[in-house]
C-alpha cells in the first residue's frame, strides 16, 4: 500500500505515520526528516534549507523534491510507503504523479487528518523528538521509549515559525485536499481525538 499523508503542521501525520509503519512494515518517507538529517550532516542542501525551515516556510522545491526521488529509488519503498509532508503544494502533487508513473508505483490513498488550528498550536508548543530515531511524543516524555535516546525541541517549534506554517499549509498546502478529492484518492479523519482511536478509524479508511 502506498499513501500520502495530508494535513496541517503538528496535525499528527509523524505519529500516525509511526504506527503505520511499524504495523504493517511500510517504508516511512518524512521530508522534514530527510531535510533534517542533511542539515544534522551540513551537507550544501541542508545548509540552504535551514533558514527556510526555521522560519517556517517550505523549502524551494527544486531542493526537496530530489531529495524525495532519490528517497523513492531505494529498494525498500516498493514494499509500500507512507509519505508524510510531500507534497506540500500542487507543483510538487503533479511531479509526485509523474515520478510514481514512471516507476511503475500507484498512489492508493492520501489521507487526511484533519485538526484544528488552535489545537495544533498548543500541540507543537508541546512536541518533542527523539535526537537519534526522531520519534515524536509530548514534553512529558523525558527519554526515547523507542531506543533511549534524548528528547529535544525542533528549533522550528516556536510561536513566530507555527504561525508561518499553519498560514503556510493553508495557502500552498490545503489546496492538495481538492487536488486528491478529484482524483478520487481522498480519505480523512477527524484526528482530534486520542492517538489510538484516529488510528483505529485510519485503519479502517485504509481496509488494514
Ligand atoms: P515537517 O517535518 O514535515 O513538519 P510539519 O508538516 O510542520 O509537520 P510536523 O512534523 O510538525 O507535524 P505532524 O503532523 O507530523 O505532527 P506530529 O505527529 O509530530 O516539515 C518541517 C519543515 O520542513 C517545513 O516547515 C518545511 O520548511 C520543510 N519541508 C518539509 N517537507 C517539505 C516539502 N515537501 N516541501 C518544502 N518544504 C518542506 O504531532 C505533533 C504533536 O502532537 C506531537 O507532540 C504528538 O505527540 C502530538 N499528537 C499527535 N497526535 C495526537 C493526538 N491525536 N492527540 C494528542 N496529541 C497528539
Amino acid at each position: 500500500m502506498n499513501i500520502v499523508l495530508l494535513g496541517a503542521p503538528g496535525a499528527g501525520k509523524g505519529t500516525q505515520a509511526q504506527k503505520l509503519i511499524e504495523d504493517y512494515r511500510l517504508t516511512h518517507i518524512s521530508t522534514g526528516d530527510l531535510l533534517r538529517q542533511a542539515i544534522k550532516a551540513g551537507t550544501p542542501l541542508g545548509l540552504q534549507a535551514q533558514s527556510y525551515m526555521d522560519s517556517g516556510n517550505l523549502v524551494p522545491d527544486e531542493l526537496v523534491v530530489g531529495l524525495l526521488k532519490e528517497r523513492l529509488a531505494q529498494s525498500d519503498a516498493q514494499h509500500g510507503f507512507v509519505l508524510d509532508g510531500f507534497p506540500r503544494n500542487t507543483a510538487q502533487a503533479e511531479i509526485l504523479d509523474a515520478s510514481l508513473a514512471e516507476m511503475g508505483y500507484t498512489l492508493d490513498a492520501a489521507l487526511l487528518v484533519d485538526v484544528d488550528h488552535e489545537v495544533i498550536i498548543k500541540r507543537l508548543s508541546n512536541r518533542r523528538a527523539c535526537k537519534t530515531c526522531g520519534y515524536t511524543a509530548t514534553a512529558e516524555v523525558i527519554s526515547c521509549p523507542r531506543c533511549s535516546g534524548e528528547m529535544y525541541q525542533r528549533s522550528d517549534d516556536t510561536p513566530e515559525s507555527i504561525t508561518q506554517r499553519l498560514a503556510v499549509y493553508t495557502e500552498q498546502t490545503s489546496p492538495l485536499i481538492e487536488y486528491y478529492r478529484t482524483q478520487g484518492k481522498l480519505k480523512s479523519v477527524d484526528g482530534d481525538r486520542p492517538v489510538d482511536e484516529v488510528y483505529a478509524e485510519i485503519k479502517v479508511l485504509l481496509g488494514l
